[in-house]
């Protein structure tokens, strides 16, 4: 392969060791989403999907609950490119919309170190939010530095940096239709 040639397929990249495949994930979300629905019955909950990493987990998440509900989006920068955490936590775009009053379901791609979470759960009760629950697909639980309660939580994982369904590296492997964990992370192919 010449220097400036890419791997043919990126879904099978020997760099990656795959962790749950997008059956068990449809399934796992079929599931949440069957939860949501009962739980939320008969109220108009205002889902809020923490970009980008979660954009995946809640399109196939809001088809999988049967609610009048709305739909927006927060960025919270935390990361930087690296995998991890640099501890400051800031809002890069905010909501469009008042949550006071409304009852809000973050809806986020991983909990890790709980930092980014526990912010923005302390923000949207600031904001008057009625009430704040969580749905994350991932539960990186050795990590925790804050308390978070994930009130539906897809997978509990160990502590490992995963790709895939919407999570990236540097941007790479959003668009993986399974989760997989990175072996090498110093290998840029
Ligand atoms: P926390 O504030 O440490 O809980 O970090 C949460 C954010 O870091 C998540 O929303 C992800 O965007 C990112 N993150 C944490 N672990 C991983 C991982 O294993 N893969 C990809 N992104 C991750
Ligand atoms: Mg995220």
């Amino acid at each position: 392969m010449s220097s400036s040639a890419v791997a043919v397929s990126e879904f099978s990249n020997p760099n990656l060791e795959p962790l749950f495949t997008s059956e068990q994930i449809q399934t796992r979300v079929a599931e949440m989403g069957a939860e949501i629905s009962r739980d939320y019955a008969g109220q108009t909950p205002l889902l809020i999907g923490v970009l980008k990493g979660a954009y995946i987990f809640l399109s196939d998440l809001v088809r999988a609950t049967d609610l009048r509900l709305g739909v927006e989006f927060m960025a919270i920068s935390s990361y930087g490119a690296g995998m991890r955490s640099s501890g400051e936590v800031r809002i890069v775009k905010d909501l469009d919309v008042p949550v006071d009053g409304r009852d809000i379901l973050i809806v986020e791609d991983i909990v890790d170190t709980g930092l980014t979470l526990s912010f923005l759960i302390g923000s949207l009760h600031q904001r008057g939010a009625k009430s704040v629950r969580l749905a994350a697909l991932l539960d990186k639980h050795e990590r925790r530095e804050r308390d978070v309660k994930i009130d539906y939580c897809g997978f509990r994982i160990p502590d490992a940096f995963v790709v895939g369904y919407g999570l990236d590296y540097a941007e790479r492997y959003r668009n993986l239709p399974y989760i997989a964990v990175i072996k090498d992370p110093s290998l840029k192919d």
